[in-house]
């Protein structure tokens, strides 16, 4: 509003800045864009903390592209070993550490960054569940967003192999070759994933190739087509009523404030600012994240040779394979492992159905029952749970029980993570919500 009326008082002002959005306008919608998806996009006035983390996802992928740019100029996707005995990819990630300028802040802001854009977006996807934001008209916001999930994961699993640690190796290792339990076209799908018939240089130079063009660009589209979804069909907010239905007489939302100023510099600035500052202080004091956020193992180089005690995924990756470890029995005669595969990718994709699967009346956590709210919260703790286990050695004890092993827990907080969406059109619909105000509640 005030904002816009200054476009239009610099576009007639006569001066040299009105004059060159005048050029820039008649040949590039520079103004129309700033509008539509800034100063004039009404967006509820009721976001809470939850509303941070997509501009906070935005901030982290450009963390990410920027770092890895630079990464880029020192980084070798080379698996032979140099004159010390050392992998030239392994040597390269610790050239960068110890000799590069700069190096070491380059690499620690670009391995956090993995850790905290999954954080983010785990954090981004659960206000979607809270709030009923998948549901019509965002369902294709969802469907892209679950898609924006997929090639992060793709993405985050083939950057772990690019430093050739121990970790990097044999992870690589375990989950390509667990494409080869589907039937069929398994064994050659893993030849191909792999490039060999191990993990290997080809593996290796595959993976960089597809770690720093083809899976960014496909990354950074799905979010421009995420963003577009948003804003055509406008945002949610806390209390799941569309504010497009009560328009004033210039066809401006009673319940929408302009994006900019009011909720960039009001809102998501500060969030950013703090968020900064938590991520520094990992960067600078707890890089390794307690082995969470790069493994201890992965500061070996890779061994063919040496298989490591215990494989683990990085922390992001463990709910689902804990899924993929629950999986112990051969339907159908077919080897569990390729069930495991099957709850594993079915695990991510089941999300992509949501919007169709959630059949109650409203769609905000504040105004359903005592089901919705039940059911959610079991779900969160099984999945915490999940992660948890997946960072475990199979057969992990729990309160040195025996008959009361982490094995038993991941089969059971699998099935009520498959169970929680397939009866989800059953229970959403009888629960019993409460009425939805025709306004958003704002204080
Ligand atoms: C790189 C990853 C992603 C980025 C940069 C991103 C960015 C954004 C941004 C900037 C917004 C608008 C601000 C906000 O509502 O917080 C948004 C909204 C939304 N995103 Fe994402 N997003 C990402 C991934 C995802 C994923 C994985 C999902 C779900 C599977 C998702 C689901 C949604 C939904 C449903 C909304 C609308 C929320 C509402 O209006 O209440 N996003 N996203």
């Amino acid at each position: 509003m005030a904002a816009n009326s200054n476009y239009e008082k610099y576009r007639s002002d006569g001066s040299l800045l009105g004059g060159l959005l005048e050029w820039v306008d008649a040949r590039f919608p520079a103004t129309s864009l700033w509008k539509a998806h800034l100063s004039e996009y009404y967006a509820p006035k009721n976001f809470n903390f939850w509303y941070f983390f997509g501009s906070i996802a935005l901030l982290v992928l450009v963390i990410q592209v920027v770092t890895g740019i630079f990464l880029v100029m020192n980084y070798k996707p080379d698996a032979s070993l140099n004159e010390a005995g050392l992998p030239v990819a392994f040597a390269s990630v610790e050239y960068i550490m110890r000799e590069v300028n700069g190096g070491w802040i380059i690499r620690y802001l670009h391995s956090t960054g993995a850790s905290a854009f999954f954080i983010v977006i785990y954090l981004h996807m659960f206000r979607g569940m809270l709030y009923g934001s998948y549901r019509k008209p965002r369902e294709l916001v969802w469907v892209f967003g679950t898609l924006v999930f997929l090639c992060l994961m793709a993405e985050a699993f083939m950057g772990y192999l690019l430093p050739w640690g121990q970790m990097s190796y044999w992870g690589a290792q375990v989950i390509v070759n667990l494409f080869s339990a589907i039937p069929v076209i398994g064994p050659d799908a893993s030849l191909v994933i792999r490039g060999d018939f191990v993990v290997s240089d080809a593996t290796l130079n595959r993976f960089f190739s597809f770690h720093v063009i083809a899976v960014p660009l496909a990354l950074i589209g799905l979010v421009v087509a995420h963003i577009l979804a948003l804003h055509e069909v406008g945002s949610n907010n806390p209390d799941g009523v569309e504010i497009k239905k009560l328009k004033n007489e210039k066809g401006v939302p009673l319940d929408g404030i302009p994006f900019h100023p009011y909720y960039t510099i009001g809102h998501d600035l500060p969030a950013i600012i703090i968020f900064l500052f938590c991520f520094c202080a990992v960067v600078f004091f707890f890089p390794e994240g307690g082995g969470y956020f790069l493994e201890y193992n992965n500061f070996l180089p890779a061994d063919p040779m040496k298989t490591p005690e215990h494989i683990a995924p990085v922390w992001y990756f463990t709910p689902f394979y804990s899924m993929l470890r629950a999986m112990v029995w051969n339907f159908f005669g077919i080897d569990a492992q390729f069930w495991g595969v099957v709850a594993m990718g079915a695990g991510v994709v089941i999300l992509a159905f949501l919007p169709w699967l959630d059949r109650s009346p409203v769609k905000s956590i504040r105004y359903r029952g005592p089901i919705f709210k039940t059911l959610l919260t079991i779900f969160v703790i099984g999945f915490l749970i999940l992660g948890y286990l997946g960072t475990k050695a199979p057969g992990h004890k729990i309160f040195d029980k025996d008959w009361l092993n982490g094995d038993l827990i991941a089969q059971i907080f699998t099935v009520y993570y498959f169970l929680f969406f397939l009866t989800m059109p059953f229970w959403s619909k009888i629960d019993k919500c409460k009425p939805v105000p025709e306004r958003v509640t704002f204080k």
